[in-house]
């Protein structure tokens, strides 16, 4: 073996660690044969082992399953599929070794090339904390919303109006709307106006995804993991919806584009600028313009054309002591920066304060 297959390996057994203690037995029990085959030079060494980046920092071991999964999705490996409840499977742990490096020596071109695609995601479960933030601050202003979103992947976010949320103490949205949220709430309901006039949404990425177009749907869709079969519903769900209402996502990096997004010349809108778990990925220097900029649009902000950024994303205070991200809103005229609660990070929980 060499020293790069060792620490790929190592790279593989780290990523069973977590996949395990993010509650997916079957990405767990998969790295894990993938881990002893690379030590052994086998099926999985011979697809992995040329890879040009450090495997930790690149996320390889996702990178493999996600085009595992695609392999799945697409209908083509219908041995691996068997054990995949994404499309119907069951886990099967005296088949799924054999399963698992029959697929990758059979597809090992296509395997070998999907290693240079990133793994990228877009949770549908954080529209339940974005909501929250959404919803406070349009009980603060009767007119209609400009939202605006940056890192918005597929913007699949952008629709959180368009879903429906079940919490158990309390419910919103539509009941007939394809996209379900269940999730824990924890804290008082807030008060949520039934209806958010949305009247226009945006959204930028770096690396967008056209959820009108196949190949991106499946890409998007591949990095679920696939025995999170719920995840995995209401994403495709969205997709579809995302689809069918078609919002535009500039390719363009966060501070760029919100420089030329925030004219709140408009009286009688108020223009949300909403983030999710993205700021980690970009340099503090753009984090730096992105703030200058929103400071400098609230400043300009008035009664009649008021500005706010929801925030669901790292915190500014030691929230992860809360187990998530901090859900906060800040509101111009003002600026002033409230705390609204914690949530999981794919929202299978909600932690409001009051
Ligand atoms: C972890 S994903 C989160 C996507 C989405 N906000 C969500 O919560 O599902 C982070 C996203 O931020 C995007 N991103 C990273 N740096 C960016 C930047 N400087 N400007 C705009 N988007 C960026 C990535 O391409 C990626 O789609």
């Amino acid at each position: 073996m060499t020293g790069g297959a060792e620490t790929i390996a190592a790279s593989f057994e780290r990523q069973r660690g977590w996949c395990e203690q993010m509650g997916s037995a079957l990405y767990a029990q998969l790295l894990a044969f993938a881990r002893d085959d690379i030590e052994e030079g086998g099926a999985v060494a011979a697809v992995v082992d040329a890879f040009p980046g450090d495997p930790v920092k690149a996320a390889l071991p996702l990178r493999l399953m996600g085009g595992l999964h695609r392999l799945v999705l697409m209908g083509v490996a219908p041995n691996l599929a068997r054990h995949y409840p994404s499309v119907g499977g069951m886990p099967e742990v005296d088949t799924m070794r054999a399963d698992l490096l029959g697929t990758v020596h059979e597809h090992r071109g296509y395997l070998r090339d999907s290693l240079s695609v990133a793994p990228q995601t877009n949770e549908v479960g954080r529209a339940a904390a974005l909501l929250l933030a959404l919803g406070t601050a349009a009980s603060q202003f009767k007119g209609g919303i400009r939202l605006l979103e940056i890192g918005a992947a597929a913007g699949l976010n952008l629709h959180l109006d368009r879903y429906r949320y079940e919490f158990g103490s309390w419910s919103w949205g539509s009941a007939s709307s394809p996209v379900r949220i269940e999730a824990e709430w924890r804290g008082d309901p807030p008060s949520i106006t039934e209806k958010l006039r949305i009247e226009g949404r945006r959204g930028c990425d770096v690396a967008p995804i056209d959820a009108r177009d196949e190949s991106s749907r499946l890409r998007v869709l591949s990095f679920v993991w696939a025995d999170q079969v719920e995840r995995f519903g209401r994403t495709e769900a969205a997709l579809e919806l995302a689809a069918r209402e078609p919002v535009d996502i500039d390719r363009a990096d966060a501070a760029d584009w919100l420089a030329t997004q925030l004219d709140l010349s408009h009286s009688g809108t108020m223009t949300v600028i909403q983030q999710s778990v993205m700021w980690q990925y970009v340099p503090e220097e753009t984090q730096r313009r992105i703030e200058r900029t929103i400071e400098r649009a609230g400043g300009a902000a008035s009664a009649n054309a008021p500005l706010a950024r929801s925030w669901f994303d790292v915190p500014k205070v030691e929230a992860w002591n809360h187990g998530g991200p901090e859900i906060a809103l800040t509101m111009w005229p003002g600026g002033e920066r409230r705390t609204l609660g914690w949530g999981q990070a794919h929202g299978a929980w909600i932690e409001s304060i009051s």
